[in-house]
């Protein structure tokens, strides 16, 4: 951890932007302003940003209504301008390695080296082998730049910009501290993508993006029921307003249940090939634990769908978790119902001023 006041972590989601503003508690973390915006589902597709104007319209009215006066903000990327790979390198010095490591992320990463940030850390020196791994991290300078545009765009000021699968892995870490004897996975799914990190010893060891999310649910609801986008969503959430009385839910048609179950049963498969990558390449132990969060953890068939098909105990792990309401200003009802959603950004909240890593 760095110092300085912590930066105000914004998750630009697909389906909606996330902002929290928080300081460090005796217990934990302390929440001072909170901000949601949905997104509309042309805005960012596939983790594409279709219509930039929107996300800073949206970001700039987000920090407003919210009264938050802090511009200088963590922002992170993902998908598939992102790549995490375990390297080994021949042993040197640190200096010898910053000079080096261009040459050798060049062996590793498919994009021309000139287009990406590269970042690493050094996980292990094995001097017997004359041998270290590291952890390299690649993200494409034109989609970090693009997100620090946005950010700019709408008047803040972005300070750094981490990885989304490395984002919630500090806060678990925060949250439960991570377990030195035992590898685990910790899945973030939500609207168009399912990140999947899994931390061997506590250090992440593999990393996969799934292009498949909460979006899809909606989609085949929209197309199997005939109904139009928003009323697709609600009766995902968990039933649409009657149409007399809009506070109570209405009725979930049959057919809703088992499109959840099916596609949310096709993540849990996709999830359960990269294990078994994972496990067949890695010589690490056998997992021990899955965790679940994002906006889609909120439905129950898809931890158990992976609990089914992992045979591993799986938790539906709350972001929230150590987190208190430190100001009146924080609408305690909003966050409580989207907290499953923030993991990134409340990761991102804990990112300090001053910090050494970019
Ligand atoms: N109560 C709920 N029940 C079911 N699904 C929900 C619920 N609340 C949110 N979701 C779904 O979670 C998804 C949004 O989650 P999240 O905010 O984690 O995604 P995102 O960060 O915007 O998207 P991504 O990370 O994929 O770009 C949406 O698909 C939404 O429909
Ligand atoms: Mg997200």
């Amino acid at each position: 951890m760095g110092e300085g006041k912590n930066l105000v972590g914004v998750d630009i989601g697909s389906a909606s932007i996330k902002v929290c503003q928080v300081k460090d508690t005796k217990k934990g973390i302390g929440l001072l302003r909170f901000g949601y915006a949905p997104l509309a589902p042309s805005v960012i597709v596939d983790g594409q940003v279709m219509d930039a104007g929107a996300v800073t319209e949206a970001l700039a009215r987000v920090f407003h209504d919210a009264k938050i006066k802090q511009k200088e903000c963590a922002l992170s990327v993902s998908g598939q301008s992102v790549i995490i790979r375990k390297i080994s390198v021949p042993m040197m010095t640190e200096s010898e390695l910053a000079e080096q490591i261009q040459w050798e992320a060049e062996q590793h990463i498919p994009f021309d080296i000139k287009d990406v940030r590269v970042d690493y850390q050094v996980l292990r020196r094995r001097p017997e082998a004359s041998q270290m791994d590291l952890l390299l991290v690649a993200a494409k300078r034109d989609q970090i730049e693009e997100y620090a545009n946005l950010a700019r765009n709408a008047k803040l000021k972005p300070v750094v910009c981490d990885i989304d699968a490395f984002t919630v892995q500090n806060l678990f870490e925060f949250s439960r501290s991570l377990p030195q004897d035992q590898t685990i996975a910790v899945i973030n799914v939500g609207a168009s993508l399912s990140s999947l990190n899994i931390i061997a010893g506590g250090v992440s060891a593999f990393t996969r993006e799934i292009a498949n999310g909460g979006n899809v649910i909606t989609e085949e609801i929209q197309k199997q029921l005939g109904v139009p986008y928003e009323q697709a969503e609600a009766y995902k959430c968990g039933g649409a307003a009657s149409p007399d009385d809009p506070s109570r839910p209405g009725i979930v048609p049959h057919q809703v249940v088992q499109v959840i179950e099916a596609v949310t049963d096709s993540i849990a498969a996709e999830i359960q090939r990269s294990l078994d990558f994972f496990m067949a390449t890695s010589g690490e132990g056998e997992i021990a634990k899955i965790y679940v969060t994002g906006g889609s953890a909120n439905l129950v068939s898809l931890a158990q769908s992976i609990e089914r098909r992992a045979r591993v105990s799986v938790e539906t792990w709350s972001p929230v978790e150590r987190l208190s309401i430190e100001a009146k200003e924080v609408n305690a009802q909003l966050v409580n119902q989207r907290a499953a959603q923030l993991p990134v950004a409340l990761g991102l909240s804990l990112r300090k001023e001053r910090e050494v890593r970019a």
